[in-house]
Protein backbone atom coordinates (compact mmCIF):
# COMPACT_ATOMS: atom_id res chain seq x y z
CA UNK A 1 0.00 0.00 0.00
CA UNK A 2 1.24 3.25 -0.87
CA UNK A 3 1.74 6.00 1.37
CA UNK A 4 3.69 8.62 -1.32
CA UNK A 5 0.30 8.91 -3.67
CA UNK A 6 -2.12 11.43 -2.82
CA UNK A 7 -4.29 12.76 -4.90
CA UNK A 8 -4.23 16.73 -5.43
CA UNK A 9 -7.66 18.52 -6.06
CA UNK A 10 -6.59 18.73 -9.69
CA UNK A 11 -6.16 15.21 -10.17
CA UNK A 12 -9.27 14.59 -8.58
CA UNK A 13 -11.17 17.09 -11.14
CA UNK A 14 -9.65 15.29 -14.22
CA UNK A 15 -11.91 12.16 -12.56
CA UNK A 16 -14.65 14.41 -12.62
CA UNK A 17 -14.77 14.24 -9.09
CA UNK A 18 -14.68 18.60 -8.44
CA UNK A 19 -16.25 19.13 -5.43
CA UNK A 20 -13.86 17.77 -2.81
CA UNK A 21 -12.85 19.89 -0.14
CA UNK A 22 -9.61 18.11 0.57
CA UNK A 23 -6.53 19.20 -0.68
CA UNK A 24 -5.18 15.83 -0.60
CA UNK A 25 -6.70 12.58 -0.28
CA UNK A 26 -4.89 9.10 0.37
CA UNK A 27 -5.06 7.48 -2.86
CA UNK A 28 -6.12 4.55 -1.60
CA UNK A 29 -9.66 5.41 -1.01
CA UNK A 30 -10.00 6.43 -4.41
CA UNK A 31 -8.60 3.49 -5.95
CA UNK A 32 -11.08 1.42 -3.70
CA UNK A 33 -13.69 3.21 -5.04
CA UNK A 34 -12.85 3.57 -8.25
CA UNK A 35 -12.88 -0.03 -8.55
CA UNK A 36 -16.08 -0.58 -7.03
CA UNK A 37 -17.42 1.68 -9.27
CA UNK A 38 -16.83 2.97 -13.02
CA UNK A 39 -19.19 5.69 -13.70
CA UNK A 40 -18.99 8.72 -11.66
CA UNK A 41 -22.25 10.41 -11.21
CA UNK A 42 -22.49 13.26 -8.48
CA UNK A 43 -24.31 9.85 -6.26
CA UNK A 44 -21.17 8.62 -6.87
CA UNK A 45 -19.39 11.56 -5.93
CA UNK A 46 -21.25 12.18 -2.87
CA UNK A 47 -20.57 8.29 -2.05
CA UNK A 48 -16.74 9.07 -2.56
CA UNK A 49 -17.10 12.11 -0.23
CA UNK A 50 -18.03 9.84 2.41
CA UNK A 51 -15.72 7.11 1.74
CA UNK A 52 -12.67 9.60 2.32
CA UNK A 53 -14.46 12.06 4.99
CA UNK A 54 -12.06 10.19 7.64
CA UNK A 55 -9.67 10.49 5.35
CA UNK A 56 -7.43 7.87 6.42
CA UNK A 57 -6.13 4.11 5.30
CA UNK A 58 -5.72 1.06 7.41
CA UNK A 59 -2.00 -0.48 7.47
CA UNK A 60 -0.81 -3.81 7.89
CA UNK A 61 1.29 -4.10 11.11
CA UNK A 62 3.85 -6.21 10.99
CA UNK A 63 4.56 -9.36 13.44
CA UNK A 64 8.03 -10.34 15.60
CA UNK A 65 10.18 -11.46 13.04
CA UNK A 66 9.71 -9.09 10.24
CA UNK A 67 13.38 -7.05 10.34
CA UNK A 68 12.07 -3.38 10.73
CA UNK A 69 11.07 -3.95 14.30
CA UNK A 70 14.75 -4.86 14.75
CA UNK A 71 16.24 -2.02 12.82
CA UNK A 72 17.03 1.13 14.69
CA UNK A 73 15.23 4.06 13.02
CA UNK A 74 16.08 7.24 11.48
CA UNK A 75 15.02 10.57 12.46
CA UNK A 76 11.70 12.19 10.18
CA UNK A 77 13.39 14.69 8.07
CA UNK A 78 10.58 17.20 7.50
CA UNK A 79 6.90 17.20 9.08
CA UNK A 80 4.75 17.69 6.17
CA UNK A 81 1.26 16.38 4.62
CA UNK A 82 3.27 13.05 4.11
CA UNK A 83 4.34 12.66 7.90
CA UNK A 84 0.43 13.90 9.21
CA UNK A 85 -1.87 11.80 6.93
CA UNK A 86 0.85 9.11 8.18
CA UNK A 87 0.31 9.64 11.71
CA UNK A 88 -3.63 9.60 10.92
CA UNK A 89 -3.95 6.26 9.31
CA UNK A 90 -1.24 5.07 12.29
CA UNK A 91 -3.89 6.43 14.78
CA UNK A 92 -6.99 4.63 12.75
CA UNK A 93 -5.26 1.40 12.21
CA UNK A 94 -3.77 1.40 15.87
CA UNK A 95 -7.93 1.79 17.13
CA UNK A 96 -9.37 -0.86 14.70
CA UNK A 97 -6.92 -3.07 16.31
CA UNK A 98 -7.87 -2.51 19.23
CA UNK A 99 -4.10 -1.04 20.76
CA UNK A 100 -3.14 1.96 22.89
CA UNK A 101 0.33 2.45 20.75
CA UNK A 102 1.74 2.09 17.71
CA UNK A 103 5.10 3.36 16.32
CA UNK A 104 6.55 3.56 12.47
CA UNK A 105 8.38 0.23 12.27
CA UNK A 106 5.56 -1.42 13.26
CA UNK A 107 4.46 -0.87 9.54
CA UNK A 108 7.44 -1.26 8.00
CA UNK A 109 8.97 1.86 8.19
CA UNK A 110 11.82 2.69 10.51
CA UNK A 111 11.21 6.60 11.09
CA UNK A 112 11.18 8.34 14.51
CA UNK A 113 7.61 8.62 15.02
CA UNK A 114 5.00 6.91 17.13
CA UNK A 115 1.31 7.35 18.06
CA UNK A 116 -0.29 6.72 21.05
CA UNK A 117 -3.86 6.94 23.21
CA UNK A 118 -3.71 6.83 26.48
CA UNK A 119 -6.66 6.66 29.35
CA UNK A 120 -7.43 9.99 28.73
CA UNK A 121 -8.35 10.13 25.45
CA UNK A 122 -5.95 12.37 23.71
CA UNK A 123 -4.59 11.27 20.74
CA UNK A 124 -1.12 11.98 20.45
CA UNK A 125 1.44 12.02 17.69
CA UNK A 126 5.75 11.91 18.78
CA UNK A 127 7.84 12.70 16.37
CA UNK A 128 11.81 12.47 16.48
CA UNK A 129 11.14 12.24 20.29
CA UNK A 130 13.76 12.07 23.16
CA UNK A 131 13.16 10.86 26.81
CA UNK A 132 15.22 13.32 29.03
CA UNK A 133 14.33 11.93 32.21
CA UNK A 134 13.22 9.23 33.64
CA UNK A 135 11.82 8.32 37.57
CA UNK A 136 14.30 6.22 39.79
CA UNK A 137 10.50 4.56 41.09
CA UNK A 138 9.77 1.67 39.14
CA UNK A 139 6.57 -0.17 38.60
CA UNK A 140 5.14 -3.52 36.92
CA UNK A 141 2.67 -3.31 34.10
CA UNK A 142 1.39 -6.16 31.81
CA UNK A 143 2.55 -5.22 28.02
CA UNK A 144 1.87 -6.60 25.20
CA UNK A 145 2.54 -5.21 21.43
CA UNK A 146 0.02 -5.07 18.11
CA UNK A 147 3.26 -6.83 16.60
CA UNK A 148 3.26 -9.90 19.31
CA UNK A 149 -0.08 -10.87 19.17
CA UNK A 150 -1.34 -12.73 22.13
CA UNK A 151 1.88 -12.56 24.50
CA UNK A 152 1.41 -10.63 27.80
CA UNK A 153 4.01 -10.20 30.13
CA UNK A 154 4.47 -8.09 33.48
CA UNK A 155 7.79 -5.63 32.44
CA UNK A 156 9.67 -3.05 34.96
CA UNK A 157 9.69 0.41 33.88
CA UNK A 158 10.39 4.07 35.17
CA UNK A 159 7.30 5.25 36.60
CA UNK A 160 7.42 8.82 35.20
CA UNK A 161 9.35 10.30 32.03
CA UNK A 162 9.73 13.68 30.56
CA UNK A 163 9.76 13.39 26.85
CA UNK A 164 10.93 16.10 24.07
CA UNK A 165 8.99 15.95 20.56
CA UNK A 166 7.43 17.67 17.56
CA UNK A 167 3.64 16.77 17.02
CA UNK A 168 2.38 16.73 13.75
CA UNK A 169 1.78 20.34 12.97
CA UNK A 170 5.82 20.59 13.60
CA UNK A 171 5.19 21.81 17.32
CA UNK A 172 7.83 21.28 19.90
CA UNK A 173 6.63 20.02 23.15
CA UNK A 174 7.79 18.75 26.63
CA UNK A 175 5.50 16.17 28.04
CA UNK A 176 5.85 14.94 31.78
CA UNK A 177 4.23 12.02 31.99
CA UNK A 178 3.09 9.05 34.79
CA UNK A 179 1.31 5.90 34.78
CA UNK A 180 -0.66 4.53 32.04
CA UNK A 181 0.76 7.67 29.89
CA UNK A 182 4.47 7.06 30.69
CA UNK A 183 4.38 3.09 30.30
CA UNK A 184 3.19 3.40 26.60
CA UNK A 185 5.40 6.12 25.96
CA UNK A 186 8.61 4.18 27.18
CA UNK A 187 7.59 0.62 25.14
CA UNK A 188 6.71 3.11 21.76
CA UNK A 189 9.89 4.88 22.31
CA UNK A 190 11.51 1.48 22.47
CA UNK A 191 10.52 0.60 19.12
CA UNK A 192 12.57 3.51 17.24
CA UNK A 193 15.53 1.49 18.53
CA UNK A 194 14.58 -2.14 17.85
CA UNK A 195 14.03 -3.21 21.54
CA UNK A 196 10.65 -4.84 21.71
CA UNK A 197 8.85 -5.02 25.20
CA UNK A 198 9.86 -8.86 25.57
CA UNK A 199 13.69 -7.63 25.39
CA UNK A 200 13.09 -5.83 28.97
CA UNK A 201 11.78 -9.29 30.82
CA UNK A 202 11.72 -12.65 31.25
CA UNK A 203 15.18 -13.79 28.51
CA UNK A 204 14.35 -17.38 28.06
CA UNK A 205 10.70 -16.56 27.65
CA UNK A 206 12.00 -13.91 25.03
CA UNK A 207 13.63 -16.38 22.93
CA UNK A 208 10.94 -18.45 22.97
CA UNK A 209 8.67 -15.94 22.01
CA UNK A 210 10.94 -14.59 18.98
CA UNK A 211 11.94 -17.65 18.01
CA UNK A 212 8.45 -18.59 17.78
CA UNK A 213 7.33 -15.57 15.61
CA UNK A 214 10.41 -16.19 13.70
CA UNK A 215 9.48 -19.74 12.65
CA UNK A 216 5.77 -18.45 11.89
CA UNK A 217 7.24 -15.88 9.50
CA UNK A 218 9.22 -18.63 7.11
NI1 LIG B 1 4.60 -2.58 20.72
Amino acid sequence: RSLMNHFKVGTLAGLGLTDFPLGSIAAGAVMQYLKETQKTSMEHITQIQTYVTGKYMILDIVKLGTPSLREKSVPVEEINDEIRQLAEDMLETMIEANGVGLACPQIGKNIRMFVLIADDDVRRVFINPTIIKTSEETCDYEEGCLSVPQFYESITRPEKVTVQAWNENGKPFTLEADGFLARIIQHEYDHLDGIIYIDRGDKEFAEKTEAQFKKRAE
